[in-house]
């Protein structure tokens, strides 16, 4: 899958359908060919190289009009010199300079894939099913020693990279740029496709023409954000959901990002992912070593469900790990959104007894359950139950709900602390904080210094205590506000611009320390819902709460705008109660549950509530989603029609057997056109059945003539003619193959 070219040094990393080809330039830096469709694997590719004498452009051979970094498109360029694009790193040196050169030394060819020091990073289940290029250069002013690794897989079109700086000399040198990935495209006919929004408002898909200059989103909040996620695409302006070529980007990796695309005047596209630059600053001792976290590159000359496919494929089978990796995911119901904070024990058996008769399998005790936790005021920090609340303690509680048939599930905040906490009075200096500047809080809240290895042992040890007595089968960790002033009174000042990072790593350490305590566990990630949905997290947590805001109609954009790049299996999805508690409207019940289908599924709200008609509604969709999640969680998902453009949205998955639709309509229309949809991934040569008109139909039909979805809105709404027609109306379609 790799090949090294002697003569030419060439570099091509192949597999089936793709190739990426590199080579050692003449100053010892490394260029980037070609990334895209495989081309034949033969040396002779450094004419792609190209040069042309210009004014106002430097070179870097004296005598020399043509080799000028500026036009030359690389691999991970250097800072300052001929080059005046975006560096994909910067080191400080003693004597004040910035300037490096990191030229060639050797590489190795890796069977399999090493993995990155207290990094998540995905990982191979057999070593044939990857290969792996380390490219060694060296800077000989600082003695520093670069790694590059890419990682090329066999049957998934991915290419991953990552950089490792080792200090090989006697002086200090600092990194205040450290970018995971750098790839420079030779065109720029491309649209941007980003996962932008807010709290409540996740992975909205905004989209944009390149233009020259640079274009750029990221996270400055010490999460990975609900505002903007670490995944991006390019896509040629003809690339649809089904044609048309694409690359997607994606960091492994929860903390402050940059995505940067910079197109030059020559209309070179120059690509980079990593950690935000501003705000870090690495101190570099001699003999340590730094390492990116990982990039994922994807290529698809098949439109973009395809790139999705990849990403999805990529994080269920080589990045989520554990016993939940492929296993179906239980349904839940939590307690949030049924009584906040206000609860006893009693009112949690009640919903557990209905939430069992129902056929849910999984109740979750959400916030409050511990210190003095009545508010958003207090008690984050203090890990030991409310016994006021829950007299019998978690493990009572939780020997309780066993006994009514369902698994325990329990929320937890590790990363904060409120003032109105016995951790603060014992460990004031904790916070996270700068010293003499006003600390803001979020939500009453402040933030551990998990930069700290002492605050994250002693978290771990008093979630351990609380926890190893209680029959406990799933964590969901929670995350409810940005970071902000941040320093660490346990880290020098040289060291300071490292805290951001260094929280992160705290954290991913916490994880590490509480799954390998509970290795059974499911854990979901959450940060105010989706603001920490990535695919560092996914590595520790196999899923993630989509979003704090239930309502339908707003969920089937954020999973669709989520499902560019991350798995349905990751997806946090319940049905909530209605008037909903986030836009105040009505969902039918249908329409709720149509919608949770498309990810774990759940519930958030008391079933006490409800009408005996919708209990009886809400026994058949569980009934349904038992039947079909392994279908639905594990499938081929397709996007078919988009929610960000259509008042009438589509996706469906598909396996070797069984194929479920999704189509959602917004707002009622009057007299509206006839409507279909045509599936996609099936095989024409065979035969459907459909298992809700009880009729047969051929892939090829189904693909190419479509389903119809009409329904009561096109031509007049007459009683007893149509069926009613409704604002957010739904509908599931099944088919089972048969021949
Ligand atoms: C966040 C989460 C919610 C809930 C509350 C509890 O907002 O996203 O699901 O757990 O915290 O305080």
């Amino acid at each position: 899958m790799i090949k090294y070219f002697e003569t030419s040094k060439e570099f091509h990393l192949h597999n089936e359908e793709i190739s990426y080809i590199m080579k050692i330039l003449p100053n010892g830096h490394i260029g980037q060919i070609y990334f895209g469709s495989k081309v034949a694997v033969k040396e002779g590719y450094s004419d792609y190289i190209e040069t042309a004498p210009r004014y106002m452009t430097s070179y870097v051979f004296e005598d020399d009009w043509y080799f000028s970094l500026e036009q030359i498109k690389q691999e991970y360029p250097v800072f300052g010199t001929t080059d005046y694009r975006s560096p994909a790193f910067r080191i400080e040196q003693p004597n004040g300079s910035n300037i490096s050169d990191f030229t060639y030394k050797g590489h190795e060819i890796i069977k399999g894939k090493p993995s990155i020091p207290d990094l998540p990073a995905t990982y191979l289940n057999d070593a044939s099913e990857a290969s792996t290029l380390r490219i060694d250069l060296y800077d000989n002013i600082t003695d520093v020693k670069l790694e590059l690794f890419y990682t090329i897989y066999k049957d998934i079109n991915i290419v991953s990279r990552w950089s490792k700086f080792v200090n090989e000399g006697n002086q200090v040198q600092y990194l205040d740029k450290a970018m995971s990935m750098n790839l420079d495209l030779p065109e720029s006919n491309y649209d941007m496709l980003q996962f932008s929004g807010a709290w409540s408002r996740e992975r909205h898909v905004k989209e944009r023409t390149l233009e020259q200059g640079i274009q750029s989103f990221g996270s400055m909040r010490g999460i990975s954000s609900a505002n903007h996620n670490p995944f991006f695409i390019l896509k040629n302006h003809d690339t649809n959901e089904d044609v048309g070529n694409a690359y997607g980007f994606s960091l492994v990796y929860s903390g402050n990002f940059l995505g940067q695309v910079e197109v030059d005047t020559h209309d070179t596209t120059r690509v980079s992912l990593g950690i935000h630059p501003d705000g870090f600053k690495w101190q570099l001792k001699p003999e340590e070593e730094f390492n990116t976290p990982e990039a994922i590159l994807s290529f698809s000359n098949s439109g973009l469900n395809k790139l999705s496919q990849n990403f999805h494929n990529l994080y269920n089978n080589h990045l989520i790990r554990g016993p939940w990796k492929n296993k179906v995911r239980p349904i839940l119901i939590n307690n949030w959104e049924a009584t906040y904070f206000d609860y006893d024990e009693k009112d949690l058996l009640n919903i557990v007894e209905t939430a069992k008769k129902v056929g849910v399998e999984l109740f979750v005790l959400d916030d409050g359950w511990f210190g003095k936790r009545n508010n958003d005021d207090g008690g984050l920090g203090d890990w030991y139950t409310n016994k006021d609340k829950i007299p019998s303690g978690l493990d009572g509680l939780s020997e309780k709900v066993k006994e009514l048939g369902m698994e325990f599930g329990i929320w937890i905040e590790p990363e904060m602390i409120n003032k109105d906490s016995d951790l603060y009075k014992e460990h004031p200096e904790w916070v996270l904080e700068t010293p003499n500047r006003n600390s803001s809080h979020g939500r009453n809240q402040f933030v551990l210094d998990f930069s700290n290895e002492n605050v994250v042992n002693h978290i771990f040890k008093e979630l351990y205590k609380t926890f190893k007595d209680a029959d406990i089968s799933y964590i969901k960790w929670d995350m409810n506000r940005s970071l902000t002033e941040v320093y660490s009174k346990h880290y020098t000042p040289e060291q300071q611009g490292e805290i951001y990072h260094r929280y992160v790593l705290g954290v991913y350490r916490l994880y590490e320390k509480m799954i390998e305590a509970f290795p059974n566990v499911l854990f979901e990630s959450c940060s105010s819902g989706g603001a920490r949905f990535d695919a560092g997290m996914l590595y520790y947590a196999p899923q993630a709460w989509t979003s704090d805001n239930n309502d339908a109609m707003e969920r089937v954009k954020i999973q669709y705008g989520t499902s560019y790049g991350y798995p349905i299996s990751s997806m946090g999805a319940h049905v909530s109660k209605t008037i909903n508690a986030q836009l105040n409207r009505y969902i039918p019940i249908e329409t709720r549950a149509n919608v949770a289908f498309f990810g774990t599924f759940g519930y958030e709200l008391d079933l006490n509530e409800l009408s005996e008609e919708e209990i009886e509604l809400t026994k058949l969709h569980i009934e349904f989603m038992k039947d079909y999640r392994e279908v639905i969680q594990f499938g081929q998902f397709y996007r078919l029609k988009s929610p960000f453009e259509h008042n009438i949205s589509s996706w469906m998955v598909t396996d070797d057997e069984y194929v479920i639709v999704g189509v959602y309509r917004e707002i009622n229309e009057v007299n509206a056109p006839f409507n279909r949809i045509k599936l996609k991934g099936l095989d024409p040569q065979a035969e459907y059945y459909g298992c809700t008109d009880k009729k047969a139909y051929s892939g090829s039909e189904l693909m190419n003539i479509g389903l119809i979805t009409t329904d009561g809105s096109s031509g007049l709404q007459r009683a007893g003619y149509h069926e009613a027609s409704n604002d957010f109306d739904s509908r599931i379609f099944v088919f089972q193959k048969t021949t």
